[in-house]
């Protein structure tokens, strides 16, 4: 079976096109490398022992795609292509309305010129907006609170009416929480273009001395020791979830919709403590006001995925620190390091 990854260059592309080549599938990787270097794909190649079939594109370009669809035989696609900054989709909405929204449309229309109809999309806890309980499960109320999360909201809304006007798809979305950690080999990881948005690469470039300390943005919040609340999960399961939702696209006869998270909440300061473990290091912090637009706990009720993919996170904390430290001890400047 053929797989098109889209994206898959980038942070979870890459972890999962190994488990995919270790399944036995073919894979096509395409991407506009607006974030991601093509280190990544020749580390990749080397972890897996063979070389990837690499097209450099956009999904916005209906060229692009049409000559992928019309040179290979696509079975099926993950498309993880888009654009992920919350802070930056409010300040460029209309980026990420065109890359996310724009993109998965031509993506769409020329799958559907070409017969091919299966599709697993990067979804995102994002959807929930700020929940009312938590555990969260998949049937609770959407909303969004930036560009990027409503980017995500519009894609499901048009994957489910691509469904409802052609029974013939085969839709699964997928709603990550928070994606952490790394391969084990320390060789390819997260590698956030400038400061870090996103808690555990900012902890990890604090560990290895690029930033002086960590501003925990809130510590009056309605959880355990105050401080915002999130189910991260090890990048790896995350991607064996995907391998588990090809598994069982060829026989839907519903768009499935399903969390990817552990089940369990940990705080900023839980992640804190934990890196400081793994790592060896210190991670200086101070306080700092909340951030706006943080909910203050957000963590999964990953039963579903179970149940319907017989999918479960098997990785902890412990692993995710020690993963994410390899990486980014190895590699304390990413990809623009030296080359392997
Ligand atoms: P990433 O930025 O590392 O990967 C995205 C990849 O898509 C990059 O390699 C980028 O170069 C490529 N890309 C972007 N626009 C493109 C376009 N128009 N055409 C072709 N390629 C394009 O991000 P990631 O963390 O690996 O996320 C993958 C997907 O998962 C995204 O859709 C993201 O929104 C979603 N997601 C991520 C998280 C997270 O915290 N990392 C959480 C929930 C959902
Ligand atoms: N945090 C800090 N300091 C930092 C960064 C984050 O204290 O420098 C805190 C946040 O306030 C929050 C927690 O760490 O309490 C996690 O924050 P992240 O930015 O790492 O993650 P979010 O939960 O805010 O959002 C991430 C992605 C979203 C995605 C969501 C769910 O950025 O795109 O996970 O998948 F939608």
């Amino acid at each position: 079976m053929t797989i098109l990854v889209t994206g898959g260059a980038g942070y979870i592309g890459s972890h999962t096109s190994i488990l995919l080549i270790e399944a036995g599938y073919d894979i096509i990787v395409f991407d506009n490398f607006s974030n991601a270097s093509h280190e990544s794909i020749k580390r990749v190649e080397k972890i897996v022992g063979q070389s990837i079939t690499l097209i450099e594109g956009d999904i916005r370009n209906r060229t692009d795609l049409e000559n992928v669809f019309s040179s290979y035989s696509i079975d099926a696609v993950i498309h993880f292509a888009g654009l992920k900054a919350v802070g930056e989709s409010v300040e460029k909405p209309l980026s990420y309305y065109d890359n996310n929204i724009y993109g998965t449309m031509v993506l769409c229309e020329i799958m559907s010129k070409h017969n091919c109809k299966s599709i697993v999309f990067s979804s995102s806890a994002t959807v929930y907006g700020d929940p009312h309980t938590t555990p969260i499960k998949e049937d609770f109320p959407l909303s969004a609170t930036n560009p990027y999360g409503r980017s995500k909201l519009f894609i499901e809304e048009m994957l489910r009416d691509l469904h409802i006007s052609d029974s013939s798809w085969k839709i699964v979305l997928l709603r990550y929480f928070n994606p952490v950690g790394a391969h084990s080999s320390g060789t390819i990881g997260e590698d956030p273009n400038g400061i870090p948005n996103n808690l555990m690469p900012f902890i990890a470039q604090t560990a290895v001395g690029k930033r002086s300390y960590l501003s925990i943005f809130g510590d009056d919040y309605d959880t355990h020791d105050g401080t915002g609340v999130r189910d991260y999960i090890h990048v790896m399961d995350l991607a064996d979830g995907h391998v588990k939702a090809l598994n069982i696209i060829k026989n839907l006869s519903k768009v499935m919709t399903i969390n990817l998270g552990t089940g369990t909440g940990y705080s900023v300061l839980d992640m804190v403590k934990a890196f400081e473990k793994a790592s060896g290091k210190k991670v200086p912090y101070q306080i700092a006001p909340r951030r706006a637009g943080d909910v203050a706990k957000c963590f999964a009720d990953p039963s579903y995925a179970k149940k319907i993919l017989g999918w479960e996170a098997k990785k902890g904390i412990v692993q995710m620190c020690e993963d994410s430290w390899r990486w980014q001890a190895n590699n304390p400047d990413g990809y623009k390091g030296k080359s392997i």
